[in-house]
Formats: structure tokens, sequence, C-alpha cells
């Protein structure tokens, strides 16, 4: 295989618990993956990147993990795991887990060990602060309140960046370290295909442990840890203790918070970090003064200037980025960035696009690709995400009305994309035959795989030919990226060179109608790729429609 393989790639990504029941009991499990690989073959992917499936107690659905050698019962066996990963396998399909390394649950053995004694070696395993009297510093939590947790019977807190039932791991002890390493080598040497690798950017932490100022949104503590003092010394001890073991696999890191430099770092081959990395400042552009818990329409200049921004600084630097719009954290991107109730078809296709010629390895999201939206929930009951039952919390203590929380928790809370795939018209969607622990999307009996598959205009088959698309032509995958139209509002806008293929790629993202002016080189003959619209003629003065978008090839 060519080193660089991942590049032709498109990687699919299963939140398993919603995805397909086999059994009846509600979840999603790993016999219904199987039952739907046939499904991802038509679409095409190559990857599949599946969400935690190892003993957890469930809290964070999966990325508090209780045993990393395991799976969850309620997902299937380790059987049915292998299985999944032979047939995948046999239809040309890989499969990356994913790996969650900066905490465990407080299940975990390591961590009910660390309880008993603070002089067993797993004390060690884990960040601990004596009690001076206060809580060790004002770090924030990043599912609301304190970063530290008071236990009584050793007189200490733990640090937990996330929820009180993840305590984070102490990457300063060697010991852990290996550990760490042999079990990630144990699911290598099971034949799976590579890491996406939880927050991976936190495992560094300051050793000052500093109080921040609160001056500013991001001001919580998150700069003493992100992109932290040894974190490209832990991930090249990493890649060198294991990925460099085996052979093409492929390692994506999720960055929480990081930027252009430090990505650049993760990923330049010749560091020997990671392949690609996440970043999410794109998803950031309906914050209002940074606060994901508030209203605002997003801001699409923001947006495109965020992501063009990063393809410039990533190829300057040799870096490469996954690409996507959505993922099992953030709300569906039609709902999002697109236009469920006008052009749903023409918005869910555009956003496509627009994402999946630019440089980099994209991501589907599941559902996505049939145009999944928010399912509305309208009351607090439907929830189920620890992040957003928290934050309703909060967000009542600070004065805001139940009916202003509801709607904040409408379009930001992560259940948005984890409601059950819509297989069809039928009862829960098709997804399983008993109550699934999720409620279902209210428009299941139209948007749904079966009608998507019966359509041949649907989203669906939009994005299956942009996976075909990238395998056909090098431009897509290994293209240099120029932005262009950077002045026209609305207009998301690219040229990719690759020796002789040049592709010019351009996607209205309003619902108005825009005149962009077509440069001289273009008006040779050459190849529409792709469009919304079907049929476009390029020519000098072209108009677009509402979420018109296009891709053309010369030569
Ligand atoms: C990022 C994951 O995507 C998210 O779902 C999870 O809650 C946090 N990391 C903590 O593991």
């Amino acid at each position: 295989m060519k080193k660089d393989w991942w590049k032709k790639s498109v990687v699919y990504q299963i939140y398993p618990k919603s995805f397909k029941d086999s059994n009846g009991d509600g979840f999603g499990d790993i016999v219904g993956i199987i039952e739907k690989l046939d499904y991802l073959k038509k679409l095409g992917v190559d990857i599949l990147w599946i969400t935690p499936m190892y003993v957890s107690p469930q809290n964070d659905n999966g990325y508090d993990i209780a045993n990393y050698y395991e799976i969850d019962p309620k997902f299937g066996t380790m059987e049915n795991f292998e299985t999944l990963l032979k047939k995948a396998h046999e239809k040309g399909i890989k499969i990356i887990m994913d790996m969650v390394v900066n905490h465990t649950s407080t299940e975990h053995e390591w961590f009910k060990k660390a309880l008993e004694n603070k002089n067993s070696k797993y004390h060690n395993y884990y960040i601990w602060k004596e009690n001076k009297g206060k809580i060790p510093n004002n770090w924030a939590s990043k599912f609301g309140g304190s970063a530290w947790e008071y236990i009584e019977k050793l007189d200490e807190y733990y640090l937990h960046l996330f929820d009180i039932n993840q305590a984070d791991l102490n990457w300063e002890n060697n010991e852990l370290r290996e550990e760490i390493y042999k079990m990630m080598r144990f699911w290598l040497d099971k034949g799976i295909d590579g890491f996406r690798l939880d927050v991976v950017n936190l495992l560094s932490k300051d050793s000052s442990f500093k109080d921040d100022t609160y001056e500013k949104v991001n001001d919580d503590g998150r700069k003493y840890y992100t992109d932290g003092p040894k974190i490209h010394e832990y991930l090249q001890e990493m890649n060198r203790e294991v990925f460099s073991k085996y052979e093409d696999i492929i390692t994506v890191g999720e960055m929480s918070s990081t930027n252009i430099e430090n990505s650049i770092k993760y990923t330049n081959e010749e560091r020997k970090e990671l392949n690609m990395v996440f970043n999410f400042h794109h998803l950031k552009v309906d914050y209002l003064n940074g606060d994901k818990w508030s209203l605002m329409e997003y801001n699409f200049k923001e947006l495109r200037d965020i992501l063009f921004s990063w393809q410039e600084g990533m190829q300057a630097g040799q870096g490469w980025s996954a690409l996507f719009w959505s993922n099992h954290d953030q709300p569906r991107n039609i709902s999002r960035f697109g236009n469920t109730k006008e052009y749903f078809n023409e918005s869910g296709k555009t956003l496509g696009t627009a994402i999946h010629l630019m440089r980099g390895t994209p991501y589907i999201y599941q559902g996505e690709e049939i145009g999944m939206e928010n399912p509305d929930f309208d009351s607090i009951e439907m929830y189920r995400d620890i992040e957003s039952l928290n934050n309703y919390k909060i967000l009542l203590e600070k004065g805001l009305t139940e009916k202003q929380v509801l709607e904040i928790l409408k379009n930001k809370s992560r259940d948005n994309a984890r409601t059950p795939i819509q297989w069809n018209g039928e009862k829960n969607a098709g997804f399983s035959n008993k109550e699934p622990w999720i409620p279902v999307g209210k428009n299941y009996k139209n948007i749904n795989i079966e009608n998507a598959l019966r359509e041949k205009a649907s989203i669906f088959y939009h994005y299956k030919k942009l996976i075909k698309l990238r395998k056909e032509y090098d431009v897509i995958s290994h293209g240099s990226f120029k932005k262009i139209y950077e002045n026209q509002e609305g207009i998301f806008a690219y040229e990719r060179i690759y020796s002789s293929e040049e592709l010019l790629v351009v996607c209205n993202f309003s619902i108005e109608e825009k005149e962009i002016v077509i440069e001289d080189k273009f008006l040779k003959d050459g190849k529409v790729l792709i469009s919304t619209y079907g049929d476009i003629f390029i020519e000098k003065k072209l108009k677009l429609k509402p979420f018109e978008s296009f891709a053309y090839l010369i030569k």
C-alpha cells in the first residue's frame, strides 16, 4: 500500500449505540453494524471509526472506559467484534477504534485501587492534589463545574477535565504510559486498522497547576493543559512504541482548542506523531462570545475564513487535516449550516461538496449522508447526554427560563446527533423493535435511508459520488489548495492543482442567487465532476442558484 493511502480514503463514523439494534433491547450493537456493512459498502466508504465499545458504565456513552480489554456486553461480545472486523475486511473496509487515554472511568480497576491506598502504584496513575483547605485551582470541567473532586478518605482531590466519573490519567508516570501502549498493541494485534484518539492533546498538564484568570471565556484552565509541555514527546513515544510497529494503520487525533502550529507538529510526517487531526474552530462560529450555551446565527464569513486559514496553514507546514462538519458531539450540520425547509437536498449536497473537495481526509458522521436533522426535542426528559443535563441545571441556576434553556439545547445539545439512524419509515425508524434508548427524530417517515436509496437525486448519491471522485482524481486527494472569491458574500470557493489537473470548486452557501466571474483559464473544455442541480454550463458570467455548487476540472 502507498504510505499515504489514507489521503484517498473517506472515513465513516459510527456511533454504535444509535446505529442499528439487532437484539431488540433498544441499544445499537455490533451485530447491527455487521447487518449494515453492505449499506456502507454501497456508499463506498473505506474506513469505519467506531466510538468506544469497551466496558463502561456509560456515563459518557463509552468515553468513560472501565476496562480497555473487553467489549461492553451492551454492544455484544469480543467474538462479535472479531466477526465484524473479519467481515469488514472481506469487503475491503477498515476499522479504527476510538481510544480514550486522557482519562478512565472512576469504575476502572486502576482508579478503584488508587482510592484504596495512597501508596498503591495505581494511585500514581491519576492526578492528585492534597487538601490544603481549598480546591487545588480554579480550572473548570468541560462538562460544567470544577475540574477537581474531593475524596474524603484520602483527603485529596483528583483531576477530571470532563465528568466527575472520568478521572484524568497521569501521563508523567512511565509505568502508566507503558500500560497504555501495551493495551493499544493488544487491539492492533487483533487486526484493527488504527485509532481515533480522544482529546489526545490534553495529556500533558503544566506542572504549575496555576489558577486561570477568567478574563475571557477560554480562560478556564485550558491554557495549562492544551497542547501541553510534553505532548509532542508523548506522541512521538506512542508512535515509536506502538504505531511504528504496524503497517498501513491510520491515526487521527481529536485536538481540543488547538492551533495550526501544533497541528502541523502533530501531523507533519517527518515528526512521526499522527497522520491527521481534527480541530473544532470552525464549529464555534455560532457561539456568542465563545459561549456554546447561547443562541446565535452562524457567521458565514467567519466559518469560511477559519476553514481556509487552516487549509493554507496546514498546507504550508505539510500537515494533514481530518475534514468534517459533524460528529457525535455536534448538532446536525444540515440544521446548522444548511436550509432544511426550502433547500434540503441542495444544502445537504453543497455542504458535502465544500468539505470533501478540500485538502484533507473527509469524515462522514452516520446519518449525514441522508441529511438527518436535529430532532427538535421539546422536553428535558428526551435528553440523555451528561453535558446537556449538567448545563440544563447550570443555565436554570443562572436565571434563564425553562423555555430559553430548551431552545438552546435544541440547537446545541450533543443529543442532536445521537438519535437513532433512520433506516426506514417503520416503527422506531427501523432502528429497533423496542423503544430506543433515546427518542427517534420526528421526521423519520420522510427522511430515512430507504427513501434516500430509492431517490436517485438524494443526498446519499451525492456523497457516494464525492467518495468515488476522490479515488479517481489525484487532484482531490493530493492537489494544492488556493482560496478564491473571498470577497464575495456567501461564496465558498477554492482551486485545487495537481500537475496538469486544475479543479475549481464553487459553493453558494446562501438562499440568494449569486453571480461570479469565471477566470479565463477555466473557460476551456473541461468536465463538471459534480453539481447540485444537475447540468451546469461554465461561462464567463455564471449565475448560481441558492445552495448551488459544482466542481469543474480542466487539464
Ligand atoms: C471527546 C468525545 O468526542 C466526547 O464525546 C467525550 O465526551 C469527551 N471527549 C470526553 O472523553
